[in-house]
């Protein structure tokens, strides 16, 4: 019997594809060109599964236009690039890969904070530029983390792991989520629940880790820059598209907002040239999840996903991490 057909969009781990290889017929872009919204669906076509990444658009034209496809397994935990009422109406199992970054997103997220609070960036370019010629007592002034309050916005397992690392600055903690968190669990993480419009006023320091979706498109724009302390830092980790990436741009350019930390941008890789023109704003490329150990987990989930969606492996038919668990209940 032939073995089924599945895509892997983009270039992932060798050992990977071998191991997917020991079930499937691969087509894989190890060559990691870029596939276009035409590329994908021609390279889709026939196909029974596909490892996706985040950046791969799936939505209800593609579906409809690959009826082999029944399983669609991201490389990632979020999961807005997929139309997953679309994949549920075909049958078409959808994975994500959860928990295996949670520490590895947390640890970076206060890498970004911390150097964008005390301008880590901004200064070593300045010093790369040859431009320190003797030290000044008020040289890059920045702000300080221990004893200031951090907010965070979605608590869910990325937001949790972020406010556990406060307790070793001092650091108070307030937060906004859709819904509130036990009691218990606040307790433990010393995170106080407040309105969105408490959170902008009072953190010191704001990170976005909440999923996009139509709702949480532009949660921060210039009605709640405004509302932030002119003192604040933001930092987003969540999605592009959370952000109103042009007025953010414009609130660092006018000194309405101390320094802002973006790991995701709205239509990214492009970066919005106001930000790119401002100095107080750390820039780095959709990396919060990027340790060699944490993106091998990654990988190994999305893998093992594949594997069981397509009803093969020692999990054939128990996908761990499924989006849309209505599929595989009615495939059962
Ligand atoms: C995720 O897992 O969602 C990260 O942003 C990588 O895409």
């Amino acid at each position: 019997m032939s073995k089924p057909s599945i895509l892997v969009t983009r270039a992932v781990f060798p050992e990977v594809i071998d191991r997917l290889a020991q079930y499937f017929d691969v087509d894989s872009n190890q060559q990691d060109e870029a596939l276009d919204a035409a590329a994908l669906k021609a390279r889709l076509a026939g196909k029974a599964g596909v490892l996706a990444n985040a950046a791969d658009r799936i939505d209800g034209a593609l579906v409809a236009a690959l009826p082999a496809l029944r399983a669609v397994c991201n490389m990632a935990v979020g999961y807005n690039n997929l139309d997953v009422a679309a994949l549920t109406a075909a049958g078409i199992v959808a994975t994500n890969t959860p928990d295996v970054l949670t520490e590895t997103t947390a640890d970076f997220g206060w890498a970004l904070l911390m150097a964008t609070a005390r301008r880590v960036t901004e200064s070593e370019h300045w010093l790369r530029a040859g431009k320190w010629e003797r030290w000044s007592f008020d040289m890059f002034l920045g702000m300080d983390l221990h004893g200031s309050t951090l907010g965070i916005l979605g608590m869910g397992r990325i937001g949790q792991a972020l406010a556990r690392r406060a307790a070793g600055f001092g650091m108070p903690v307030i937060y906004h989520n859709r819904s509130r968190l036990p009691e218990d669990t606040e307790r433990a993480l010393n995170a106080r629940y407040v309105s969105k419009a408490g959170l902008l006023a009072q953190s010191d320091h704001l990170i976005l880790v909440l999923p996009y979706s139509a709702q949480s498109h532009h949660s921060i724009g210039a009605a709640e820059l405004a509302q932030m302390k002119p003192s604040a830092t933001l930092v987003n980790l969540a999605r592009g598209g959370i952000v109103d990436d042009a007025a953010l741009a414009e609130a660092l350019r006018e000194r309405r907002l101390f320094a802002a930390g973006l790991d995701v941008f709205e239509g990214e890789p492009q970066v919005h040239p106001g930000l790119l023109a401002v100095p107080n704003v750390v820039l780095t490329p959709h990396i919060a999840s990027a340790s060699e150990k944490t993106r091998r987990a990654m990988a190994d989930l999305a893998a093992d996903n594949l594997i069981a969606a397509l009803d093969a492996g020692p999990q054939a038919g128990h996908p761990s991490s499924v989006i849309n668990p209505d599929v595989m209940a009615r495939r059962r």
